[in-house]
């Protein structure tokens, strides 16, 4: 049987990319984030996950005004590095996991969710960003990668409480695979943050560390609130942290929070969260 064993959250915003890509991990800009990746990347190389289900958003780069799925879940055995218009990340295509992708399909669909179901996903820094932080690549991708992204760009935008059940969906339906496989889900994206209009630059550090406690210890309450509270609170773009919704919702009532850091130096407040499951079953 296939089982998660915790969950993470980290940032997804392109620069932190383009530092990995860099090598500009020590310097003093940086060096505050990256070391909170080592916990992480230690964690990862101790539980040797076989897959990560990584919860993200398409960035207008797979999708665009024309179609744009609230769900969608890409079941692709190879995913390709988008070029997000400044010419590809030096990374090699992300190995999938199709069987279970399809599997993870079938049953969100049979449990009330309506995911479109890509064959082709190009990824952009919505998931690369988190990926290639968290792993090496070299001499290939040490696990297999099933994006799930979220429509968290363009209303009408899933619920917080839709994200939360989804999650909880996808917990039901890893536990319901045959095989038996190490499963870790990453949430990436937020923390506050706000990239346009007059509120430019807002970030809450205080409102971000409610949310990381609030997530381990009470994610109905964040699941009940909606799309405002988080946008009054975090900005405008912060509404992405829904994600980490659904990472939550894919694990069990009870979590321990085994690694926690954040840093708001940029636009953008990161946090980075290490969630072991403490067992139980799926709501
Ligand atoms: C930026 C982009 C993102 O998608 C995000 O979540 C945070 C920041 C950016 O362009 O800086
Ligand atoms: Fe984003």
């Amino acid at each position: 049987m296939a089982r998660i064993v915790g969950g993470l959250g980290s940032p997804h915003a392109p620069s932190v990319g383009a530092a990995v890509d860099r090598h500009e991990q020590d310097t003093p800009y940086w060096k505050p984030l990256f070391d909170g990746y080592q916990p992480m990347r230690a964690w990862l190389e101790r539980e040797r996950p076989d897959v990560v289900v990584l919860f993200s958003n398409d960035h207008f780069t797979s999708f665009f005004l024309d179609v744009i799925p609230t769900f969608a879940i890409g079941v692709a055995a190879e995913h390709e590095i988008a070029d997000e218009g400044w010419g590809k990340r030096p990374l090699p295509p992300v190995p999938g996991h199709t069987d279970l992708a399809s599997h993870l399909a079938q049953s969100v669909v049979a449990d009330g969710f309506d995911p479109a179901i890509c064959h082709r996903l190009p990824l952009d820094h919505g998931c690369l960003t988190p990926l290639s932080a968290l792993f090496s690549w070299t001499p290939t991708w040490p696990v297999r990668v099933i994006p799930i992204l979220v429509n968290v760009l363009h209303f009408p935008i899933p619920t917080p409480a839709r994200c939360f059940k989804f999650g909880a969906a996808v917990r039901r339906a890893v536990s319901s695979y045959e095989d038996d496989l190490k499963v870790v889900v990453l949430g990436t994206g937020g923390l506050s943050h706000q990239l346009v209009g007059e509120r430019f630059g807002h970030i809450d550090p205080v409102w971000d560390a409610e949310f990381l406690d609030r997530l381990q210890d009470d994610p109905q309450s964040l699941a009940a609130l909606e799309h405002r509270d988080f946008i009054e609170r975090g900005g405008s773009e912060s509404v992405e942290v829904i994600l980490w919704l659904c990472m939550r919702g894919a694990l069990s009532p009870k979590v321990r929070t085994v690694h926690r850091n954040y840093y708001h130096a940029t636009l953008t407040g990161y946090g980075q969260l290490i969630l072991e499951d403490l067992g139980g079953a799926a709501r």
